[in-house]
C-alpha cells in the first residue's frame, strides 16, 4: 500500500502544491555547507567532525548504512575489492611505467561499511585510511578491523572535502560512489587531489546519467509522492517497483544492479536526496574543474567502437574519425546502458609519457602486454586461442594472433613476442598487424601495457634500437584481426 502523507507544518515550506510545481522542482537539493550542524569529534578522530542532523546525506547513511555489511572478509566470495579497481590488479593501467608496489598509502574516501577494511585486508603492507561521514558505517569498518586484526587500518569520521593535511599524501585514493552525493563534486575531487602523492592515482566511480534514466524517473516519481526514507516509504517503493511494466526503462537496471535486493540499497537507489548523474563529458569536466588530468577508463570496452560496431558498418568510419574524447561521448550515446563511469585521474603535472598508452608512434612495439587479471586465454581447435573476459563476448583469434599472444608472459614486449612467434616479416607488415591487434586488445579491455621502463634495464634495454633485420623473410602476417 502506498502511504497517504499528511504534511506537517515543518515540511510545509518545502511543499509543492501543483503538478507543475513538481515538474519544475529541481531534482537535486543542494545543502549549504553552513547549514550543517557540526559536533566536535576532532580530538578523538583527528578529523573534522560532521553533521548528522542537518545534512540529509549524512543522516541517510547513518540510518541506512551502505553497502550491505560483510561479516567475514576471509571467505571466498568476499575476497575481492569492489568494482575491480584494485591497484595490484590494475597497476599496469595506473602506473605503466613502474613495477607494482606492495606498500602504499591508500585513502578510501567515503568508505561506507566495508571498503576500507577490504583494502587493509588485501594490502597488509599498506597503510589504509578510511574516511566517512557516517559513524554507523565506520562502526562496521571498526568491527571488521577488530575481527581481522587490521592494525594497518585507520578510520576517520569526517568529510572528504576536509581531508587535505600538510603532512600526509596518498599513493592511491578510491572514491567510488561518493562524489555524486556531494554538494560540490569538483570541490571534493580537488580536495582529494591536494592529498595525492605526486605520482598518485585517484580511482573515481560516478553514476552515469543515461544508463540510470529509469532510476531518475522513479526518483522523480517518489519525490512527487513525497516519500522520505522511513520503513513505510520503502514499502511504497517496493510495491511500486513490483507493479511496473516489463518494458519500463528501469527493468534492465533492476535485473543488473546488486543494490535493489536489500533495503539500504533501495534507499540509496531510489530515495536518495542528493544524487547528481554524470555523462562522459561531465566526467571530463569534473576532472578539469578539480585541476587534475584524466588518465583512463577502467573498462575501455564501453568507450571505443571496436567492441560494439563491425568495422564494415557504414558509420564506423565516422566514429573512428572523431577525436578521442568525442568518440568516448559518442559511444556512451550509442550504448545507452552504461550505469556507472569508472575512471582514474592523476595530477595535471604528472608527465603523460609515464602513463599514456598510444599506438600512434612505433614505440608501442616496446610495450609489455599484461592481461587483465580475469582474462581467460583458452585453447581452441587447430592451435588457435579464444580470449574470454566476462561479461564481454568471447574473442576468437586468428592463427597469427594466437601465435603472438602465446608468447605474452608479462615480461616480453610486443616486438619480442612477434620475434618469438617465429614471424619474419617486413617491418611495415608486422607494425601494421601489431598496431591493429594490440590497440584492439586494449580498447576491448582485455590487455593493459607496461612501458619499457617498468622492467629492469637488463631485461629490456630502454634505448634499444628496433632491429627488424631478422624479420625480412618469412610468411607475411597479412591477416586482419578478427578474421
Ligand atoms: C554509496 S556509499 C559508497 C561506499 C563505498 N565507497 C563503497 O563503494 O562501498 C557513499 C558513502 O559516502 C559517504 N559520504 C557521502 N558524502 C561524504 C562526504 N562528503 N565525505 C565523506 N564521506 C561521504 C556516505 O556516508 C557513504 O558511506
Amino acid at each position: 500500500m502506498v502511504k497517504s502523507r499528511e504534511l506537517t507544518s515543518s515540511s510545509a515550506s518545502h511543499t509543492l502544491k501543483r503538478t507543475s510545481d513538481y515538474l519544475a522542482a529541481p531534482r537535486i537539493h543542494l545543502w549549504p555547507r553552513d547549514s550543517r550542524s557540526e559536533t566536535s569529534e576532532q580530538g578523538k578522530t583527528g578529523a573534522m567532525a560532521v553533521t548528522t542532523t542537518a545534512d540529509p546525506v549524512a543522516s541517510q547513511y547513518e540510518r541506512w548504512i551502505y553497502p550491505r555489511p560483510v561479516e567475514d572478509l576471509s571467505v571466498a566470495q568476499e575476497r575481492h575489492l569492489r568494482a575491480g579497481c584494485d591497484p595490484a590488479r590494475l597497476s599496469a593501467a595506473y602506473w605503466p611505467d613502474r613495477p607494482p608496489r606492495a606498500a602504499m598509502k591508500i585513502l578510501v574516501a567515503g568508505c561506507g561499511a566495508n571498503l576500507a577494511a577490504r583494502y587493509a585486508f588485501h594490502y597488509p603492507e599498506s597503510h589504509v585510511v578510511g574516511i566517512d561521514i557516517s559513524a554507523a558505517s565506520l562502526a562496521h569498518e571498526r568491527h571488521l578491523k577488530e575481527k581481522h586484526s587490521l592494525s594497518n587500518l585507520e578510520l576517520r569520521l569526517g568529510r572528504l572535502e576536509d581531508v587535505a593535511r600538510q603532512d600526509e599524501s596518498f599513493d592511491f585514493i578510491d572514491t567510488s560512489g561518493v562524489l555524486h552525493h556531494l554538494p560540490d563534486p569538483a570541490q571534493g575531487l580537488r580536495a582529494l587531489g591536494s592529498a595525492l602523492a605526486p605520482d598518485g592515482v585517484i580511482f573515481v566511480m560516478l553514476y552515469a546519467k543515461y544508463g540510470r534514466t529509469g532510476v531518475y524517473m522513479l526518483q522523480d516519481l517518489f519525490r512527487m509522492m513525497e516519500l522520505e526514507q522511513g520503513e513505510q516509504d520503502l514499502a511504497a517503493v517496493k510495491a511500486c517497483l513490483s507493479t511496473l511494466k516489463p518494458d519500463h526503462q528501469i527493468q534492465r537496471y533492476l535485473r543488473q544492479s546488486n543494490d535493489v535486493d536489500y533495503d539500504a540499497g533501495l534507499v540509496d537507489t531510489f530515495l536518495h536526496r542528493q544524487d547528481i548523474p554524470f555523462t562522459v563529458r561531465d566526467c571530463l569536466r569534473l576532472t578539469e574543474d578539480a585541476g587534475l588530468a584524466f588518465q583512463g577508463w577502467m573498462e575501455n570496452f564501453f568507450y571505443y567502437p571496436e567492441a560494439q560496431i563491425p568495422r564494415t558498418a557504414p558509420f564506423y568510419a565516422y566514429l573512428d574519425a572523431l577525436p578521442e574524447r568525442l568518440r568516448w561521448q559518442a559511444m556512451e550515446l550509442m550504448h545507452g546502458y552504461v550505469s556507472q563511469h569508472a575512471f582514474f585521474v592523476c595530477h595535471a603535472d604528472r608527465d603523460p609519457a609515464t602513463y599514456r598508452i598510444t599506438f600512434e608512434a612505433d614505440e608501442f612495439m616496446r610495450y609489455i602486454p599484461v592481461p587483465r587479471w580475469d582474462l581467460a586465454v583458452r585453447d581452441a581447435p587447430d592451435g588457435l586461442l579464444v580470449l574470454e573476459r566476462a561479461p564481454y563476448p568471447p574473442l576468437p583469434l586468428s592463427r597469427p594472433q594466437s601465435l603472438i599472444l602465446r608468447q605474452v608472459d608479462g615480461r616480453r614486449c610486443i616486438e619480442d613476442c612477434v620475434r618469438q612467434a617465429g614471424f619474419k616479416d617486413p617491418p611495415d607488415v608486422a607494425l601494421r598487424f601489431c598496431r591493429s591487434l594490440f590497440q584492439d586488445l586494449w580498447r576491448l579491455g582485455l590487455y593493459d601495457y607496461r612501458l619499457p621502463q617498468s622492467i629492469a634495464d637488463d631485461t629490456v634495454p630502454r634505448k634499444r634500437q628496433m632491429d627488424w633485420g631478422a624479420l625480412i623473410e618469412g610468411k607475411p602476417l597479412s591477416i586482419q584481426p578478427g578474421q
